[in-house]
């Protein structure tokens, strides 16, 4: 079998940062191309500045370093989505279709494309929310996440190209900082704990989202990418979960361990987002599909954030 060789677009945000040292552990470093808009300085493998809006760059890299899958993590998230619709929708959708026809053209095999618990709104099940539910985003982002979901989903039965798509909850980890979204305040909070700084939320104490921990969602993404092709019956995007909670929640798991940590709260424009939002996800399919179990719940996570961040 051909050695795989994987280029990511977006590797320097939250998300990408960690998959592309998972994924040179698993490939080896030399086999994984790192790109994103901005330099992203001395790695352990391969980099490039790519904008993925530009196909003729994606294209000639792909060629060059014979590229059999690609990770196009690159995308515009909810909050900042917000501030400016139709700039963000041009970039979601845009990099997509030109990650999807470069894959075509030059034989890629495999795309993996994320998508979102942004993908529901209010009309779908607030509580374990089903993977075929109805989807009428109210969000920018989650609108680019449905549109997404079903290129990829065209391009599978189409075209035959091997796009496989996780619907992520919010993503929580040590190791980068988030970049725009609404489950931003998660991360944020450990960050003031471990300062021993007061934390002020912009959501409010009982909003229950869906979160997973980076170690689970990274692994949920390899264990997909390399499950075999029949058993991915979800050729749209799979629902994920890990752990459901509400900011009061996180704040009572960090209290335990560090009893003098104060919170408060100052719902902005993001409540309205969430409000939208699940509150718990059900992923039954990922399970019986490919395996997928989760390891980390709210109190384990923190233990190991608090750990890594002091
Ligand atoms: P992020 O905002 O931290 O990183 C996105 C990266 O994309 C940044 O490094 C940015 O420089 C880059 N980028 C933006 N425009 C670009 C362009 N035109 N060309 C090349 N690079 C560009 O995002 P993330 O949290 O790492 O998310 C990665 C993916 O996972 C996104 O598709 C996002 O929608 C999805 N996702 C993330 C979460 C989460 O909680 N982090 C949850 C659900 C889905
Ligand atoms: N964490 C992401 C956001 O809040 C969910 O896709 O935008």
């Amino acid at each position: 079998m051909k050695q795989s060789r994987i280029l990511i677009t977006g590797a320097g945000g939250q998300i990408g940062t960690v998959l592309t040292d998972a994924l040179r552990q698993a490939f080896g470093a030399d086999n994984v191309l790192a790109t994103d808009l901005r330099d992203l300085g001395p790695q352990a493998g391969p980099t490039a500045i790519l904008d993925a809006l530009n196909p003729e760059a994606l294209a000639e890299l792909v060629n060059k370093w014979e590229i059999t899958q690609i990770y196009h993590l690159a995308a515009i998230l909810s909050a900042t989505g917000e501030k400016n619709p139709l700039w963000a929708w041009d970039i979601n959708m845009r990099s997509l279709f030109n990650v999807l026809e470069t894959a075509r053209a030059t034989g890629v095999q495999k795309v993996y494309y994320p998508s979102s618990i942004a993908v529901f709104g209010r009309e779908a099940a607030k509580f374990d929310t089903p993977q075929f539910e109805v989807l009428i985003p109210e969000t920018v982002y989650g609108i680019s996440k449905v549109a997404g979901e079903n290129w990829a989903n065209y391009y599978f039965r189409r075209y035959g190209l091997d796009v496989r798509s996780l619907r992520y909850p919010g993503i929580i980890g040590y190791q980068s900082l988030p970049g725009g979204g609404t489950t931003d305040y998660a991360v944020d909070i450990y960050h003031y704990a471990v300062r021993g700084e007061t934390f002020t939320c912009f959501l409010s104490a009982d909003t229950a989202l869906p979160m997973l921990y980076m170690p689970d969602a990274i692994r949920a993404t390899l264990e997909l990418m390399e499950a075999p092709a029949e058993n991915i019956r979800v050729r749209s995007s799979y629902n994920l979960a890990g752990m459901s909670f509400t900011p009061a929640e996180i704040a009572a798991s960090i209290q335990k361990q560090v009893p003098d940590f104060r919170i408060q709260y100052a719902p902005d424009f993001r409540q309205a987002i969430a409000d939208s939002w699940p509150a718990s996800i059900d992923d039954s399919a990922a399970r019986q599909d490919w395996g997928w179990k989760p390891m980390y719940d709210l109190d384990a996570m923190t233990t190991d954030m608090l750990t890594h961040l002091r």
